[in-house]
């Protein structure tokens, strides 16, 4: 099983990378686990010049190439993000634009997932404040990301009330959570 992990605050050891090596800890010891921080990447949003509609490729030769791959070999995606303006990061949304060409390459193209995989997505998600809509627009995302690479969304947890860097750690009950969403994972299989 092999899980991919995306850390997309650009502050290290922040909350959601806290909530997300709780997460990761709480993991079967079988799980292949690869965590990406995408501040630590080089890598543009989408241009959208579309030349991927016509080659299923993208021309774009940067540090989302090597994702790409990890990207189509994964079971498992996890995106952890901070709430920025009611919705992810725009490390996050860079990286979800640059889904194009998997996009086209369903839609458009036609072509199956490249390993008949279904990837499971899951969504950890932390913002300061506490409204009922606070994390609505980052579902809707994810889930359409998910789409483009046959991929299912699984849910996740979603965290309000928490803003200064490391506040979370006043919540060991939530870190325990993320453990036990990870050892959940493993009854799926
Ligand atoms: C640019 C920016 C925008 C933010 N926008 C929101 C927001 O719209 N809603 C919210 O509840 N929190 C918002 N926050 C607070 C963060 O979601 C919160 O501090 C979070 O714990 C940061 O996680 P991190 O430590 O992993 O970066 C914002 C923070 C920043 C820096």
């Amino acid at each position: 099983m092999y899980l991919l992990a995306i850390h997309g605050s650009p502050r290290k050891n922040g909350n959601t990378e806290i909530f997300l090596n709780a997460f990761i800890s709480g993991l079967d010891p079988t799980f292949f686990v690869e965590k990406v921080r995408l501040a630590e990447l080089k890598f543009t949003p989408c241009l959208g010049c579309e030349k991927c509609e016509k080659t299923g490729e993208c021309i774009l030769k940067d540090d989302f190439s090597i994702l790409a791959e990890k990207i189509i070999r994964a079971d498992i995606i996890v995106v952890a993000t901070p709430v920025y303006f009611y919705n992810h990061t725009s490390l996050v949304q860079a990286f979800y634009e640059r889904f194009q060409v998997f996009w086209v390459r369903k839609n458009i193209l036609k072509k199956p997932h490249p390993f008949n995989k279904t990837p499971l997505g899951i969504l950890l998600a932390i913002g300061a404040t506490r409204g009922n809509k606070l994390f609505d627009s980052l579902k809707r995302s994810f889930r359409y990301v998910l789409d483009s690479i046959y991929g299912i969304y699984g849910g996740g947890l979603f965290l309000r009330g928490i803003e200064k860097k490391g506040e979370i750690l006043n919540f060991p009950q939530y870190l325990e959570e993320a453990r036990e969403l990870a050892r959940y994972l493993k009854s799926l299989l």
